[in-house]
């Protein structure tokens, strides 16, 4: 006799939604004034990405956002995770915004209210304008009191009728594959430099929030979305791969959050850095400014990472999901190594582990007491395609999304605040320096027409969204 299986069903007030980032969907990159970000120059440089691909196009949303709010209407989505593109409202990052730029995303706001799907607008998702990477990007500490004031701008413009902001979507892709390894624009490999840009978008965040709450009526929730690791040691019993998970630990998660939820950075991560920085570019005052109270923290997770301690001659390249290169985002770390995960794989690589993801809420739920979560991004990527009737069948994220929203609802009966929980993503979409090769989205897009059809997880999802409920899988 096979198990009875009992039904997992959610809180009534938990919300549904999809998310999505500006340069990976809205093309349309010379309209309006919109001025290159690092991203545009990125991608167009030879080399960084997968066959030269660029978000020159990517998936038109620009142009067809009003069909893809339809879609998530026809899905029964309750919220939708967008992001702004900076250059697009204020294209050298300064001075003050085009109107064109902030139209677009007015009416995107207001087509998704009359849907009633309320919509999270993250401020920072990677696409730094050129001008201000010109002037030394996010190492420089400017480029913070700039995010500062381009916060209010987007405040002022749609505070009215946007209640959820993020400010950054995972300083650490910024800062160490943007600035450490280089597989993410600007492509620098400066181990430094990607320090710095880790405080400054510290700094970004604190005074984004200050702005953002200045700039807008009090009812709104104001948070972050880090992608915080789940460390895990090769040998649980091993000191030294216990202090090799400290250290990544450290580097991946307690250089945002300490200073972030707790107004500090970790010790031993300083003590870790020391002989490649001594932190002077952490001013007096700065981490009064980051330690802002925060309504709700989002988390994004994918994968949980394994790590021993290793001897630094023997490492070859380093690859840390995202990209290869032969320069690790892990500055101060050399003598760390990295394992593959046991586990099926998604496209990526990455293994498919949901324990992680009710490790990563139960650490927040206990490091930040009271803190509503949200789960940001969630998803996999497989290589999906239409079968010969048109459909797009994709059991495997079905089943991905089943054992991960199971993983959310345990911890909810364990005691966390998960208020809410994005696919990543509502389309297939441009995956950075994988270019279109990796296909995330819920809804599959035929690149060469720009066609849109629900995979058979986005009807599987849409059921949960309207139920509250997890149909069972085939798997389970
Ligand atoms: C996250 C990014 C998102 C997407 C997913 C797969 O790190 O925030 O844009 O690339 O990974």
């Amino acid at each position: 006799m096979p198990e009875p299986i009992t039904p997992v069903t959610f809180p009534p007030a938990f919300l549904w939604g999809a998310a999505t980032s500006a340069y990976q969907i809205e093309g349309a990159v010379r309209e309006g004034g919109r001025t290159p970000s690092i991203w545009d120059t990125f991608s167009h440089t030879p080399g960084k990405t997968a066959g030269g691909e660029t978000g020159d196009i990517a998936v038109d949303h620009y142009h067809r956002y009003r069909d893809d709010v339809a879609l998530m209407a026809e899905l029964g989505l309750s919220t939708y995770r967008f992001s702004i593109s900076w250059s697009r409202v204020q294209p050298t990052g300064r001075g003050p915004a085009v109107q064109v730029g902030l139209d677009f995303y007015r009416r995107l706001v207001d087509e998704l209210l009359a849907a009633g799907i309320k919509p999270a607008v993250t401020l920072y998702h990677w696409d730094l304008p050129q001008e201000l990477e010109d002037a030394g990007g996010w190492p420089e500490r400017d480029t913070a009191f700039r995010f500062a004031e381009y916060a209010q701008i987007v405040g002022e413009a749609l505070g009215d009728r946007v209640e959820n902001w993020i400010t950054l979507n995972e300083p650490w892709c910024s800062a160490f594959l943007g600035y450490a390894s280089g597989v993410h624009a600007p492509g620098r490999t400066e181990p430094v430099a990607s320090l710095k840009a880790a405080h400054h978008l510290n700094l970004a965040h604190g005074l984004g929030t200050s702005a953002l709450r200045a700039a807008m009526p009090a009812r709104n929730s104001v948070a972050i979305s880090l992608n915080s690791s789940v460390v895990r040691p090769l040998s649980p019993g091993d000191p030294a791969d216990l202090a090799a998970v400290q250290k990544i630990d450290d580097l991946a998660n307690g250089v945002f959050h300490g200073p972030i939820l707790r107004g500090a950075y970790p010790e031993t991560l300083l003590a870790a850095t020391s002989s490649l920085t001594d932190w002077s570019y952490v001013h007096e005052g700065d981490l009064r400014a980051i330690h802002q109270p925060l309504d709700a923290l989002g988390l994004n997770y994918y994968t949980p990472t394994l790590v021993s301690a290793a001897d630094a001659s023997v490492l070859g390249p380093r690859s840390d999901g995202h990209g290869a290169s032969d320069h690790s985002p892990w500055p101060g770390a050399d003598d760390v190594a990295f394992h593959l995960t046991p586990g099926d794989r998604t496209e990526m690589g990455w293994s498919i582990d949901p324990t992680g993801l009710h490790e990563l809420i139960m650490r927040y739920t206990a490091e930040a007491p009271g803190l509503p979560l949200y789960i940001t991004e969630n998803g996999a990527a497989y290589d999906d395609k239409p079968d010969s009737d048109g459909r797009v069948h994709d059991p495997e994220r079905i089943a991905y999304l089943h054992g991960h929203l199971a993983a959310v609802r345990r911890a909810i009966a364990d005691g966390a605040d998960v208020r809410g929980y994005y696919l990543w993503s509502l389309l297939d979409n441009f995956e950075w320096a994988y270019g279109y090769e990796k296909r995330f989205g819920a809804v599959y897009v035929d690149y060469a027409t720009l066609t849109r059809t629900p995979k058979s997880s986005a009807l599987w999802y849409s059921q949960a969204a309207r139920t509250g409920t997890l149909a069972p899988t085939e798997t389970n």
